[in-house]
């Protein structure tokens, strides 16, 4: 889905967009996703596994674009992408298209300065504009950073997904498993 731009004004008086994602950022995108995958561990990808085309890339872009019930979000600051986000259906069975899914990742470079709040606070105000009831994710144990502010925005743990990310040397991690309402019945 495509939506409006919003300009978030940081401390240190710059300005950020946050926008939807257009074609055009395909290969920005792609580079993005391999810095970041690089940069943490708590993202499902090695960097060594960004091995998408910028062809798939732009298809994946226009999809979103053209999703009724999905967006794709990106922070830009000074002509950079620093970060994006994304709520993505579960499905439109009746059972189950009330919920859905959220991912984010910011350029380390970049944390600390609220770009993940205000993605957050507006990726949630289009969801529930979008008919959704609540917003699912996963998060890896040991991402503090993330969890807190995950639990700032309502999100509550409801599970915990045991050896869920292996990684290359052979250890293992736990996600738990999150749930934030975007109505309260
Ligand atoms: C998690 C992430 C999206 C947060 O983005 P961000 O732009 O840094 O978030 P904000 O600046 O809005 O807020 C960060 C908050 O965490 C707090 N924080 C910072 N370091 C922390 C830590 N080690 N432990 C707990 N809280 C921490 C900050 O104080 C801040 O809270 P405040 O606004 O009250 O000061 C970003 O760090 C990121 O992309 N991480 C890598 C990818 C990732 O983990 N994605 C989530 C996968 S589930």
């Amino acid at each position: 889905m495509v939506f409006e731009r919003k300009d978030i004004k940081l401390k240190d008086g710059r300005t950020a967009v946050l926008r939807p994602v257009e074609t055009g950022d395909a290969e920005a995108l792609i580079d993005f996703l391999r810095q970041v995958s690089g940069e943490t561990p708590f993202l499902l990808r090695n960097a060594d596994e960004v091995t998408c085309t910028v062809a798939d890339e732009k298809r994946l872009l226009e999809g979103k674009r053209n999703h009724p019930k999905e967006i794709m979000m990106v922070v830009e600051i000074d002509g950079q992408i620093a970060g994006n986000c994304g709520i993505v259906s579960r499905g439109s069975l009746r059972r189950i298209c009330h919920r859905c899914g959220f991912a984010i990742a910011i350029r380390e470079a970049y944390w600390g300065l609220g770009f993940g709040s205000a993605m957050m606070e507006y990726a949630f105000s289009l969801a529930a504009g979008m008919g959704y009831e609540q917003v699912e994710l996963e998060v890896v144990e040991g991402n503090e950073r993330a969890k807190k502010l995950y639990e700032r925005f309502g999100f509550r743990p409801v599970g915990v997904i045991f050896r869920s990310l292996r990684y290359d040397d052979g250890s293992y991690r736990d996600e738990c498993a999150m749930v934030k309402l975007l109505k309260e019945n």
